[in-house]
């Protein structure tokens, strides 16, 4: 291995753009680092202003955020409230921990507002940064539970393929996207994973939603069968999968699921990561679906990305086993420097404020509707479109090579990423979903009736475009009929 590295001089760099700076510096998260390094990539896009759903950079491009960066800035950027919030906050007190029976106001009257809006028998808040550290507690917590009930061998955690659930050594087992696990040597631990809800690609195309929905839930039954259910210890889910596709659940899905884990005493850990907040249209998906979650965890629409925040959150049930096992081992042994942060807790208050004033539950609702009627519309028809599907203010739109026989493109077209790309340069920021050539939409829940035309305008004029450039390169030709 080579370990020479360029010498650093203790000054800043002079005469060196903050592109090049950036290239020479920064470790960024999800790039091919190679390409990138040298210049492949073209420059990192330094973003440097942000207003409403859209965002700037240093040269003077913009764009619409059809993806609320990473599915979370719900209230849109530049909320002044936010940032006065979070400045009160810091100057009163920035920051002490929440260990040993310590809390601050803001984290006490979050945490009982958010209980207030959960799903029913949702009964304590555990406080941690972001959805991966979230997802690392809550299995810690069905494992410290099974040891609690004398359960020591139900530990198996099963998720799903195309599952997405973080990046953390755990909360990356518990993702189903394999890209995200081959270089690791992961999933570790007892992880399992069983199918998706993926409708569109089921095997049988006769099968009806809730034959496929049946489908899925008996083939849950069978792995926790298989597995042992004295070994198996939680199931996690996303209620709508996200990174995974986008998919809605067939019809029926969640209460068939929800049987098979109450047959076999294993907890419901339901991933509201994206779908918390009200991006399905209500506060939470549980609550659209009939989901009664054991634990749920929340990030994201929490704070709106303006500070990291996320709560594993706890049902009065498993509740009473942890407190039981305070009289086995003692202090509940887990926890962060930065658990319960003060500034998270003031930031999440500030922005569920703007939620409830600015009724965008309600609009997430009503615009969400609009976009997958806009895109139904515009796309359902095209040639190269297998479907268009979504809830709320989530949509997907997934491209495929031969739409008759469901025909997926070769990969190495990358058609996603290309489509993605196009609507990049038509000032629209869209996310190309992996594993499949799809677009997928996640705005802030501000949108309104002429934004929703603007996005799906733009894409479409994308499109066409990069259809055209797929003809021409003779990648793709439309079907003669
Ligand atoms: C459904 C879901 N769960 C968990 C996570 C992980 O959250 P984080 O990236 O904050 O660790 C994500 C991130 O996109 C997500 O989409």
């Amino acid at each position: 291995m080579d370990t020479s590295s360029p010498a650093r001089s203790p000054e800043p760099r002079r005469n060196v753009s903050l592109e090049e700076m950036d290239r020479q510096s920064v470790f960024h998260p999800n790039t091919n680092l190679r390409q990138f390094a040298h210049g492949d990539l073209g420059d990192p896009v330094i973003v440097s202003h942000a207003e409403g759903i859209r965002i700037g950079d240093q040269k003077g491009n913009r764009w619409i955020d059809g993806f609320a960066a990473l599915w979370c800035v719900n209230v849109g950027y530049g909320r002044r409230e936010i940032a006065d919030a979070l400045h009160a906050q810091a100057v009163g007190m920035a920051y002490y921990h929440a260990h040993a029976g310590h809390s601050s106001e803001p984290v006490i009257r979050l945490t009982d507002r958010v209980l207030r809006m959960a799903p029913p028998g949702m009964s304590k808040i555990f406080w941690g940064l972001q959805g991966s550290d979230a997802h690392e507690t809550q299995v810690k917590i069905a494992w410290y539970c099974s040891n609690v009930r004398g359960k020591p061998a139900k530990k198996k955690i099963i998720a799903r393929q195309r599952a997405y659930h973080g990046l953390t050594i755990m909360s990356g087992s518990l993702s189903g996207l394999p890209h995200f696990h081959r270089a690791f040597d992961l999933p570790l631990g007892p992880v399992r994973h069983t199918m998706a809800p993926y409708f569109y690609w089921r095997d049988d195309r006769e099968m009806s939603e809730a034959d496929y929905a049946r489908h899925c839930a008996a083939e849950l039954d069978r792995l926790i069968e298989v597995e042992g259910p004295e070994t198996v210890a939680a199931f996690i889910a996303e209620p709508v999968m996200g990174v995974g596709g986008i998919l809605p659940p067939p019809e029926g899905y969640w209460p068939l699921v929800q049987d098979v884990l109450r047959k076999h005493d294993v907890l419901l850990i339901v991933d509201e990561v994206v779908t918390g907040f009200g991006r399905l249209g209500a506060d939470f998906a549980s609550q659209i679906y009939g989901i009664q979650p054991d634990m749920m965890t929340i990030s994201k629409g929490l704070t709106s990305g303006y500070f990291p925040l996320a709560g594993s959150v706890i049902g009065e049930r498993v509740w009473r086993v942890l407190e039981q096992g305070s009289g086995i081992y003692g202090p509940f042994a887990h926890g962060f420097t930065y658990a319960a942060h003060p500034l998270g807790a003031a930031v999440a208050m500030a922005n569920l404020d703007i939620i409830e004033r600015e009724g965008l539950v309600a609009n997430a609702h009503a615009m969400g509707a609009y976009l997958n009627e806009r895109l139904r519309a515009t796309f359902a028809g095209h040639d190269m479109v297998g479907e268009v599907r979504g809830a709320g203010l989530l949509a997907c739109v997934e491209f495929v090579a031969d739409k008759r026989t469901r025909k997926r493109f070769d990969p190495a077209l990358k058609v996603g990423p290309r489509l993605a790309a196009a609507c990049r340069a038509n000032g629209l920021i869209l996310r190309p979903l992996p594993d499949g050539d799809m677009l997928g939409f996640s705005p802030p829940l501000i949108v309104t009736h002429a934004d929703v035309d603007e996005i799906v305008e733009r894409c479409r004029a994308a499109v066409a475009g990069e259809v055209d450039k797929l003809v021409r390169e003779g990648a793709w030709r439309p079907p003669l009929n």
